[in-house]
């Protein structure tokens, strides 16, 4: 038995075209949201197609599952708008504007090292990227590892 606004996870996967699997992962990761009926089966409110489809057009933008969910959680209801969505949608292509941007100088400086192979601490852009070295002075110096890059 079914109430109106509700829906069974095989609907939900056939309307927002993702597996089963898909959506209990999302479950485990707090990213959507279902309750148990009085016959212990699994049911999700409407609003969980375009949460599930923002999360899928977040995802193919290269986001991780946790900057999603941060995302998310920022909002006051479980349904998102589409004010909400507008808002989001402004945020994560500012983001990708800037890794685009990250990626691309990344690129340029790669077109250096292109049959060098000597990764020098002072010449290399890779190693030593806006010559941060040559701000801490003369003499050797070693580069933070930031294990989050
Ligand atoms: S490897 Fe030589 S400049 Fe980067």
């Amino acid at each position: 038995m079914k109430n109106v606004g509700e829906m069974t996870v095989g609907e939900v996967a056939k309307r927002a075209g993702v597996a089963v699997s898909t959506l209990h992962f999302y479950e485990t990761k707090g990213l959507i949201t279902s309750w148990r009926n009085a016959g212990n089966q699994r049911r999700y409110d409407r609003s969980v197609l375009r949460r599930v489809s923002i999360i899928r057009v977040a995802q193919q933008a290269g986001l991780p599952l946790s900057e999603i969910k941060a995302h998310l959680d920022t909002l006051p209801n479980k349904a998102i708008s589409i004010a909400e969505w507008r808002e989001l949608s402004r945020e994560w292509r500012d983001m990708l504007t800037e890794r685009i941007d990250n990626l691309t100088k990344l690129r340029d400086q790669m077109d250096g090292c292109i049959g060098c192979g000597c990764l020098s601490l002072r010449d290399c852009p890779l190693r030593n990227p806006d010559d941060i070295l040559a701000k801490e002075g003369a003499g050797p110096h070693f580069l933070p590892i930031d294990d989050q890059l």
